[in-house]
């Protein structure tokens, strides 16, 4: 059968770790393709919990996981992260991990310049997670990003860092960082080299090999169509393109590898950071969905905005993703609401509209209009079949799916593994 990729189709915290886990049982290989260690993927599994930014989660299973080249990486906190999870008892070799010798280098002066930048904005922020992702993004567009293949070529690497400092030097200095010599980046990368080439490889030989060989991939998106930076809500979106169609660019195979196209999608709405957020809930309901939906970044701690479920956003990235079938999380957070509501489109001024703008005003000035449903008060938590849901979930999730368009393919009731109702099999076994 074929190959699955998974995106977000929301902001994020859709609650993708744990569905592609128990996905990647299914696959051979798991590929992350974009972002970096901005993202936070949480994985249950029995009495361990394991929390991911960078190694794709096919690592729990000891399955062969790649970062393409559509990654920008942190070595020191991919280092990092490989001691935690070996600590955790988890395999982490050149066997299973393989790391694409193309893909862009996030630094410290990455890290800084993110920080700096948003100290400085103010109102204007993003709220990004601080982890340098932009800035790195914004030097491999601009040619100018250390890759891991240059760690290795010592007259070259030295190029390339003096020619990134001569961008970064007057930016620093404008923001009132200390100045970053070419010695000193150059010792830290000599330091860490050794550390990451036995990972290295060109990731997408690995890929096409395996493909060839008729394994099964599963390609692990990072934050979500929404945050995607041509057509989430801009600027305040992350750096990378999310969605479904760079999972091919991002590891390096054709477009029709990515397979079967699947959408995460929470049963109501969050948001870390800025930005618009029609549906957003600021009153006591909100908190209550927080509090039950454990609303808390992975990685950062931040506490998540919460609003109810936005068909018209998620119809988008149905769109926009080519999202064939969904999952739809956290079915259980909303166990004990007397009444529930969705949001079916939007009020700007006289007009409706049943899609959300480009323009930023625009954005901000859309009113959610609400179609509201019944709720249900028997517990779905941990429910695996379909005849056990109370009616009135069952309602809310066909609702769901006549509104966005796309099959429900998996519904999951708890962050366990097997806390799952499966209506199709994404792999099609
Ligand atoms: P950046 O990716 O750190 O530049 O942050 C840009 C925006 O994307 C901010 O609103 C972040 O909160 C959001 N963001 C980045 N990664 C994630 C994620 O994994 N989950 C949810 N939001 C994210």
């Amino acid at each position: 059968m074929g190959n699955v990729t998974v995106i977000g189709a929301q902001w994020g915290d859709e609650g993708k770790g744990k569905v592609i886990d128990w996905l990647a049982d299914r696959a051979d290989i798991v590929v992350r393709f974009q972002g970096g260690n901005n993202a936070g993927h949480t994985i249950v599994v029995g009495n361990s919990t394991y929390k991911f930014a960078l190694l794709p989660s096919g690592v729990v299973q000891g399955k062969l996981s790649i970062i393409g080249n559509g990654v920008v990486v942190d070595p020191w906190a991919l280092l990092e992260e490989i001691e935690r999870v070996r600590a955790q008892g988890l395999t982490i070799n050149p066997q299973v991990l393989v790391l694409a010798d193309n893909a862009c280098l996030v630094l410290p002066l990455h890290r800084d310049l993110d920080s700096a930048r948003e100290a400085r904005a103010g109102a204007g922020r993003i709220g990004t997670t601080g982890r340098g992702i932009g800035p790195a993004y914004e030097d491999k567009v601009g040619r100018r990003a250390i890759r891991f293949c240059d760690l290795g070529d010592e007259a070259a690497l030295k190029a390339k860092i003096e020619r990134l400092l001569a961008h970064h030097e007057p930016l620093r200095r404008g923001l009132d960082l200390p100045e970053v010599t070419a010695e000193a980046l150059l010792a830290l990368l000599r330091e860490v080299a050794p550390k990451v080439a036995p990972y290295a490889q060109p990731a997408w030989r690995v890929l096409g090999a395996a493909i060839g060989a008729g394994r099964r991939v599963l390609f692990e998106g990072a934050q979500a169509t929404m945050l995607d930076v041509d057509h989430g809500t801009y600027p305040y979106v992350t750096s990378s393109n999310t969605v479904a169609g760079q999972a091919a660019a991002g590891a390096g195979v054709g477009p029709a590898a990515g397979g079967y196209v699947l959408g995460i999608v929470k049963a109501y709405a969050t948001r870390v950071g800025e930005g618009p957020f029609p549906s957003e809930l600021t009153d006591e309901t909100g908190e209550r969905l927080g509090q039950r939906g454990n609303e808390f970044g992975t990685n950062t701690g931040r506490k998540r905005r919460c609003g109810w479920f936005d068909s018209v956003l998620v119809r988008q990235s149905v769109a926009i993703s080519g999202i064939q079938g969904i999952v739809l999380t956290k079915l259980d957070v909303l166990d004990g609401f007397e009444t529930l509501k969705i949001c079916t489109g939007y009020r700007v001024g006289d007009r409706t509209l049943d899609y959300l703008p480009a323009g930023l005003s625009e954005q901000a000035a859309v009113q959610p209009i609400y179609e509201e449903m019944e709720g249900w008060t028997h517990a779905t938590r941990g429910v695996r079949s379909w005849r056990e849901l109370p009616a009135a979930a069952v309602n809310y999730v066909r609702k769901i799916e006549a509104l966005i368009g796309a099959q429900v393919a998996v519904v999951s009731t708890s962050p366990e593994r097997d806390d799952i109702i499966m209506i199709r099999d994404p792999f099609g076994k």
